[in-house]
């Protein structure tokens, strides 16, 4: 059944989209952990269905999502952007969740779960910020203590967001190894998770990791598609629109906004991913161009990685999409051909940026800013509907659109 504005107490997520019993989109996904951690990834893996669909538990989540999150988030029609690319665009504004990303759907749901399993410590990586931010502060709501991992690189082009999770209440710890970025923290995370697992309930912040992990946040952030389906039959007076374009890192907010679309076969999925210097340059994240099956925190997936199996170290300007993987649901959809994966560089990014603040009066992030400058590589006309998912909002970006010097 579609969930409808009325009726939001319905299932988060539904069967059909997530991967098989194991944890498998196709031959991607499964759980590769450590020993250690055997207890808590099977304690999540065999409850997290089952808590996630207690009526409480959807009330709970439906209240802050609505009160707290700010949900449902609007649905945009772009006129003067809709105009120069000659189509009708749609703007779907996670950029306007508390907290300024859709990060926060999935840190929501997952305290509400780490609650219900006991635990009393989160552990958290952070890229770009935004899932450190949105970590930190449902800990600071629901009182639990919080440590964040992030790169040093990171936190050097993040910085207003490393002070909020401070004002929030959280510590950071810097990872200093690899290229001090997304990855490297993400080992740390899995590191000090091992080192404490008891107590300890890991968010991580994408569709990656081990199973439950992608299908659990895929579910937290379905939200996304499923208001855009009610709001563009709102709107349009159909809910489906002929294109769902997103920026993909580990790939949530993709996810979130294909989720309620992927069976239905008239919708194209459009995954950008970030190019940086260019795909060939030996200085991208386009992991889809760039990678092969392999294993990367707990799960099999697409990764980019030398002839014997090391991970290459990815560049992207933006540190939410410098990563060198990709969630396995988004590895299978590539892999099937029921996505379409382009990317963007660094530059072309930086000017979608430019051109979105110019024309909407919207400074998005610079991950979303990749999901915009993806427009100029498709073929649209005046009958089709695009939905764009403008994943977050570009403060934490502005240092980095400075020193671009267009302003
Ligand atoms: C605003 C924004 N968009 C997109 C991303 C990429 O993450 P994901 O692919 O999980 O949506 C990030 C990651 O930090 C982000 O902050």
């Amino acid at each position: 059944m579609m969930t409808t504005k009325e009726n939001i107490l319905s299932p988060i997520g539904k069967e059909g989209v997530g991967p098989n019993e194991f944890g498998y989109y196709g031959t991607f996904g499964g759980a590769f952990i450590p020993e250690m951690l055997y207890p808590n990834v099977d304690q999540l893996k065999t409850r997290y269905l089952e808590i996630m669909s207690e009526a409480s538990f959807q009330k709970e989540f439906r209240d802050l999502l609505k009160d707290y999150v700010g949900r449902p988030t609007p649905l945009f029609f772009a006129e003067r952007l809709s105009k120069q690319f000659n189509t009708q665009i749609f703007l779907k504004r996670e950029d306007l969740c508390h907290t300024g990303a859709h990060k926060i759907n999935n840190t929501v749901g997952q305290i509400l779960l780490a609650q219900r399993l006991g635990k009393k410590r989160i552990i958290a990586e952070t890229g770009a910020g935004q899932h450190g931010v949105a970590t930190a502060t449902v800990c600071a709501l629901k009182g639990m203590e919080c440590v964040v991992y992030m790169g040093e690189v990171d936190i050097e082009r993040q910085a207003p967001n490393v002070a909020r999770m401070k004002m929030l209440g959280a510590t950071v710890v810097p990872a200093k190894s690899g290229s001090r970025t997304l990855k490297d923290a993400t080992n740390e995370a899995i590191r000090a998770w091992i080192n404490e697992p008891v107590d300890t309930h890991y968010i991580i912040g994408s569709v990656v990791g081990p199973h439950p992990y992608p299908d659990m946040v895929a579910r937290f952030q379905s939200v996304i598609s499923e208001e855009m389906r009610w709001q563009l039959k709102e709107k349009t007076g159909s809910e489906l629109p002929t294109h769902v374009i997103a920026c993909v890192g580990g790939g949530s907010n993709a996810a979130g906004a294909f989720y309620h679309y992927i069976n239905e076969p008239s919708v194209k999925l459009v995954a950008v991913e970030a190019a940086g210097f260019g795909v060939n340059s030996g200085m991208s994240a386009a992991t889809t161009q760039l990678g092969r099956a392999g294993i990367l925190h707990g799960s099999k997936s697409l990764v980019m990685q030398t002839e014997d199996g090391q991970v290459v170290e990815p560049h992207s300007i933006s540190a939410g999409l410098d990563y060198p993987g990709i969630g396995p649901m988004h590895a299978h959809l590539y892999e099937s051909g029921r996505g379409t994966f382009l990317n963007v560089t660094d530059e072309d990014a930086l000017q979608a940026a430019f051109d979105l603040a110019k024309l909407e009066g919207i400074i998005p992030a610079l991950e979303s800013a990749h999901a915009f400058s993806a427009l100029k590589q498709m073929t649209l006309n005046e009958k089709d509907k695009v939905v764009i998912c403008l994943s977050g909002r570009g403060d934490k970006d502005l240092a980095t659109y400075m020193k671009a010097m267009r302003v």
